[in-house]
């Protein structure tokens, strides 16, 4: 049947008709907001490329985690900036490392919130690369035992799941060993597995400084020209014991979210990441656009494609809004 037998617009004529076959909701509980933190006291300082973002020291993070949970947004993922930084990246897995202690404060005082930690070392290395490098290669096999130890010390601080963002080979099946092996088999494991390499995190890299300082992350990270390539990694991070996937960046992605979605059955997360965020509020501080329209347009869509979670700078506003 065709027109004028059919006619989409009979659906669409209200509002209240709109809600009630609207196919996807955005919803608080699909919201995970990514956190800085850094080493001091009283410090709340504003990234200037990610309006309304900033870096906290532990006990201002206290309080931001505070309100988060009281928005109903569900959990965090905590970036560490460490006051210094050095070839091996020890601040990655130092037991008084920002991010270990930041974790330990927020399970004590806002327990009813998960915590999830970015496990990589490139917050941590001088060169900024995401591994051990020699020359300038960076090493896959003796990268993962440094992944291995820093999801260790996170899970020792109280993470509920750790999230490596590396890219090496092996890394899930390593990590997911030594958790299991302490102890911490509860502990999950959220893989940013098809993670590309893109231009969308140069607002990430100025805050956490870890922009590398030779070459770039072309030789782990996937090339965003690559379909199959994507999927081929997620299925063996499932094969290596991942709880959940992670693709990233999330709208130029919405395809391999999509296939990730048919092909897989483990939780999917996506991640809105700086750029993606930055550019709405560039556009949107011109007056270009409508920002919070904008804002919501890209959640959905990324929820339609198939996420069921999403990590935001925008989950604040965005749960302050759906009430
Ligand atoms: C660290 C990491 C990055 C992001 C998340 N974890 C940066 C990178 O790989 O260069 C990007 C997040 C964002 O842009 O918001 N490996
Ligand atoms: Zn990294």
């Amino acid at each position: 049947m065709s027109f004028p037998q059919t006619r989409m617009r009979r659906l669409r004529r209200n509002e209240n008709l709109r809600s009630m076959l609207r196919e996807t909701r955005l919803a608080r509980e699909d919201l995970i907001l990514p956190l800085f933190v850094v080493e001091g006291h009283g410090v709340r300082e504003p990234i200037v490329s990610m309006p309304g973002v900033h870096r906290f020291s532990v006990d201002m993070l206290v309080d931001e985690c505070k309100q988060v949970a009281q928005l109903g947004i569900p959990g965090v993922i905590l970036f560490g900036i460490p006051a210094a930084k050095d070839a091996r990246g020890s601040g990655a897995d130092a037991e008084q490392g920002v991010v270990q202690r930041a974790v330990r404060a927020l399970k004590k005082q806002t327990p009813e919130l998960l915590v999830m930690t970015d496990v990589c070392l490139c917050e941590y290395t001088d060169h900024g690369h995401c591994g051990v490098v020699v020359g300038e290669e960076v090493l896959n096999d003796p990268t993962l035992e440094r992944l291995a130890a820093t999801a260790l010390s996170h899970a020792r601080a109280g993470a509920d799941w750790v999230a490596p963002s590396d890219m090496m080979d092996g890394r899930v099946a390593a990590i997911r060993a030594q958790l299991d092996e302490q102890g911490f088999e509860h502990v999950a494991v959220l893989s940013y597995a098809a993670k590309f390499a893109s231009a969308y995190y140069g607002p990430f890299r100025e805050a956490a400084e870890s922009a590398p300082a030779f070459g770039d992350r072309r030789s782990y990270q996937l090339d965003p020209a690559n379909r199959r390539e994507a999927l081929r990694e997620m299925r063996l991070d499932i094969e290596e014991g991942a709880d959940a996937l992670m693709v990233k960046p999330a709208l130029p992605c919405l395809d391999i979210l999509a296939d990730a979605r048919r092909a897989f059955e483990l939780p999917l997360a996506a991640y809105h990441v700086s750029g993606e965020y930055a550019m709405i509020r560039a556009a949107a501080e011109r007056g270009f656009i409508d920002g919070e329209r904008v804002m919501w347009e890209a959640h959905i869509a990324i929820k339609r494609a198939g996420a069921d979670m999403i990590l935001s700078y925008a989950a604040k506003e965005l749960a302050a809004r759906l009430g």
